[in-house]
């Protein structure tokens, strides 16, 4: 059984999930002159089958290969692909398929978006961490030497399949990574994630209620705000301690990884603020231990308040967080006590020095 979230904006589309969802790329493409399906070397497997459920259906498909992860999202790449879809002969009535995880969903949204001045793009996403964030909200980008997705476009897909047959074979390390994000949905805004979680922390048991409850909190966020000009913000609670935790890291951390840690740090600086209760702290660091997720970091505070000042959330020179003022409740805390960040730092690094 397939379970469907839609997504509004100036072109609304759906979020189907559950097992065999790939196979409506038939539905939601029929009449489609053309169509590419990018992927990277792992995914040449499902990626056939993308084509030959196109083909069957009348569809002219071509696989088209990139890099496999962040080494996709270049300017290069995008240069090669684009001359390959000069090649095939794509035209504004055509269509790109990007089935992977994150970096491919991203840089197929983004060719989708320039080629022609935009056509459509179907995300078929393989990881968690796709299903419920990269590949749903129309963020779309390559990285360059100044930074990740400082190139791109908001290009909403015309549909989103997240096949959770294709979760089978997600490493568990990278399937918890993507229950951060989930967990994250269940703090700003759905109690049950919380609750389902506690139950089963693998998040293997109600894997396809999960993404569905995650999906449904995200597209109420991008639904209203598509641009990130308001509420789509709170999509990035945990994030700002977390993008400083990538950065120092040199992206060796899985994002779900230094998510999890920035999740803890926000509560604990609420905690400060008065926001939230002792207990409400203790339950974020609880649930994502009991998940398998870090929530410890021992790091340069000096040098992650750089990086945080710099985030490309921190609007001029201030230090911008996404709060809780009690679950569920998502609010932003700018510039806050540095004695409240400093408490929050040693509760998260151990360092009460
Ligand atoms: N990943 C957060 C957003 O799409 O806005």
């Amino acid at each position: 059984m397939t379970r469907r979230v839609p997504v509004a904006g100036e072109r609304p589309y759906e979020v189907v999930i559950g097992p065999g969802a790939q196979a409506e790329l038939a539905l939601v493409l029929a009449g489609t002159p053309k169509v590419a399906v990018v992927h990277a070397p792992p995914l040449a497997a499902a990626a056939g089958a993308a084509v030959e459920t196109l083909q069957t259906a009348g569809v002219a498909a071509e696989a088209v290969v990139v890099p496999d992860g962040e080494a996709a999202k270049t300017a290069q790449v995008a240069a090669e692909v684009w001359d390959e879809f000069g090649r095939l002969g794509l035209t504004r009535s055509d269509a790109v398929v990007g089935l992977g995880g994150g970096a491919v969903t991203d840089l197929a949204g983004f060719l989708a978006a320039t080629w022609t001045r935009g056509i459509r793009v179907v995300q078929v996403p393989t990881s968690l961490l796709g299903m419920v964030d990269a590949a749903v909200g129309g963020k779309t980008g390559i990285n360059t030497a100044a930074g990740k997705n400082l190139v791109g476009a908001f290009h909403p897909p015309a549909g989103v399949l997240a096949d959770t047959d294709l979760l089978a074979g997600l490493p568990d390390a990278e399937f918890r990574a993507g229950l951060a994000e989930v967990v994250k949905c269940g703090f700003i805004a759905d109690g049950r994630i919380l609750e389902l979680l506690a139950a089963d922390p693998t998040g293997r048991r109600d894997t396809e209620e999960l993404i569905e409850r995650a999906v449904r909190v995200k597209a109420a966020a991008v639904g209203e705000d598509l641009l990130d000009t308001g509420v789509r913000e709170f999509l990035n609670y945990g994030h700002t301690l977390g993008h400083a935790v990538e950065r120092v890291e040199d992206f060796g951390w899985r994002h779900g990884e230094a998510v999890a840690v920035g999740l803890v740090f926000a509560a604990e600086l609420a905690g400060q603020a008065g926001l939230l209760t002792r207990a409400e702290v203790d339950r974020h660091r609880e649930l994502l231990t009991a998940m398998g997720l870090p929530t410890t970091y021992a790091g340069d505070w000096a040098r992650l308040q750089e990086v945080m000042r710099v985030d490309k959330k921190a609007r001029g020179a201030s230090l911008r967080f996404v709060v809780l003022d009690g679950l569920g409740n998502p609010r932003i805390l700018t510039d806050p006590d540095q004695a409240w960040l400093d408490a929050a730092w040693a509760a998260v690094s151990g360092d009460d020095s």
